[in-house]
């Protein structure tokens, strides 16, 4: 079995005139002619551009093209790889996510590099290192060593940066951050990409609690019996159609900071959808793999916190099922018993997701939380309503509102949406307190929030991100994300987490 993947290492240099078999500049695209990044040394810029010019680099995103590195040039490298970065923007600096992007279509195409050095850091330094780290990520755990693929890019060497220069301590930490931020989303890409016969419930939480322990979290267990005794009536009626049994996990990262908010994170766990009674067409159902993509978002990033060591205290609630069809899988007209007492009439087996959370939402608001966020592979409609990578966001209005913000900022592009007033009776059940699906399908990522809103305590700033489509990628490569998980929504939870750290 290989290891996880650690990514290149990361140095740090004063100038290109290191020896490296690839030097990364970025190149924008104009009217008349490319330019390339401000880190490319004055010497060098009209030979590399002249160079990229002679074999067609437009600078247009997702564009690589490598050169020979012209002579004469004072550059150290063999080689230079242009990546696109767009048009140059008006006032000179480039957006942190067309770095990362840029960073991560060089690292695709650096398979094989043993040593690489970068002008892109002059644009941003983290950035650079997180579209690096991600760009080069790989999934190898099930496949045999035998098989032809080239090894990862060696080191990638930084030019530190001249603008906003802080020490070179500073650099050498945001630098340390970065990579543990990148090192986070890929935990939660191995997650989903480790398929769904390996990472069953009772595996996933074992899994949790090694690596959740590793990093100094206080990890929590609780197995089907525990369940079932203590009224996760959700978790157990989803978990119950398989014979391999839920689990509810709990992982905290204390900080030890006098008077520190604290975020309740919840994310589900659900390890691979049939839709149970309610069963799924087969197309595209392995896809359903990446369903516990929200879980493995949230242990991702309360480890991260840990080792980050954020001011913040933060408790991750994470419910873990397998959604089958069985003998003794739940049946359409259940009447199920969420935590805390709602009675649930199960319409749709495959509305699977809202179950488990809400029994995860009650529990965690038990804690008393200043800020909860869940997130999860929550509805197709999803999809249908934002595309494949814009998640949703709902929630209370103001928190709602700032999580979509900082998920803008962070690259992953959130977005909010509403709770229209009329959704919500639309949910009534005909015998239960609720029924887990309305009468329709339209506004299906709205009903799921209005849903998941009912276990909400009052009070408790609360955001929703649906990430049915962001968490995985089916379709090809793109920027510093390939095929499979993709481990959004990390940095967003992230953002987060540092912006209640910073404001409170
Ligand atoms: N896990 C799915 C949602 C999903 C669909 C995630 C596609 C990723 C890609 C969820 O459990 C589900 O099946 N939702 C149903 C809800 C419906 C029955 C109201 C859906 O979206 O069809
Ligand atoms: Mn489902
Ligand atoms: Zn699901």
């Amino acid at each position: 079995m290989s290891t996880a993947f650690t990514g290149p290492e990361f140095t740090l240099i004063p100038d290109t005139s290191a020896a490296v078999d690839v030097l990364v500049v970025g190149v924008f695209s104009g009217d008349d002619a490319i330019t390339v990044d401000a880190g490319v040394p004055d010497g060098a810029r009209g030979p590399v551009i002249d160079a990229l010019t002679l074999v067609g680099a437009t600078g247009k995103a997702g564009e690589a093209v490598r050169v020979p590195a012209p002579s004469l040039s004072g550059l150290g490298a063999a080689t230079v790889l242009g990546v696109g970065l767009g048009a140059a923007p008006a006032d000179g600096r480039v957006p942190a996510e067309t770095v990362r992007r840029a960073a991560g279509v060089a690292a695709r195409a650096l398979d094989g590099v043993a040593a690489a050095a970068t002008t892109l850091s002059e644009e941003d330094l983290a950035a650079t290192v997180e579209g690096t780290f991600l760009g080069g990520y790989r999934f190898a755990e099930f496949r045999n060593s035998s098989a032809p693929k080239q090894p990862p890019l060696g080191s990638m060497a930084l030019l530190a940066p001249t603008a906003n220069a802080g020490t070179e301590a500073q650099a050498r930490d945001t630098v340390e951050q970065a990579r543990l931020t990148a090192a986070a989303v890929a935990l939660a890409r191995d997650l989903v990409n480790t398929p769904p016969n390996a990472l069953y419930p009772a595996e996933f939480a074992e899994r949790a609690q090694r690596i959740g322990s590793e990093a100094g979290l206080q990890v929590e267990v609780f197995d089907e019996r525990y369940l079932a005794e203590n009224g996760y009536g959700g978790i157990v009626g989803v978990g119950q159609g398989s014979s391999r049994p839920p689990r509810l996990v709990r992982l905290k990262h204390v900080s030890g900071v006098d008077g520190a908010k604290h975020v309740a994170l919840v994310g589900k766990g659900i390890t691979f959808d049939t839709g149970g009674i309610s069963i799924k067409p087969a197309a595209g159902m392995e896809n359903m793999t990446s369903d516990m993509g929200g879980a493995a978002a949230v242990i991702a990033t309360v480890i991260l916190a840990a080792q980050l060591g954020l001011p913040v205290d933060v408790t991750a609630t994470v419910p873990m099922a397998e959604n089958m069809p069985s003998s003794t899988a739940q049946r359409p007209g259940d009447v199920i018993t969420q935590l805390g007492g709602t009675t649930v009439e199960v319409i749709n087996t495959d509305a699977e997701g809202r179950l488990i959370l809400a029994d995860a939402l009650v529990r965690a608001c038990q804690d008393r939380p200043d800020y909860l966020i869940d997130t999860a592979t929550l509805t197709g409609a999803q999809m249908v309503a934002l595309g494949t990578r814009t998640p949703g966001v709902m929630g209370t209005d103001a928190f709602r509102d700032r999580v979509a913000a900082l998920s803008q900022a962070a690259g992953e592009n959130g977005w909010a949406m509403p709770f229209p007033e009329e959704l919500r009776a639309e949910i009534d059940s005909r015998v239960a307190d609720l029924a887990n699906v309305g009468p329709h399908r339209w506004g299906g990522m709205l009903t799921a929030g209005v849903y998941l809103k009912e276990f909400v305590a009052d009070g408790v700033q609360w955001a929703h991100i649906d990430v049915a489509g962001p968490a995985f990628n089916s379709g090809a490569p793109w920027g510093y994300t390939g095929k499979g998980g993709t481990g959004v929504p990390v940095r967003t939870l992230l953002a987060v987490l540092r912006d209640i750290a910073a404001q409170g």
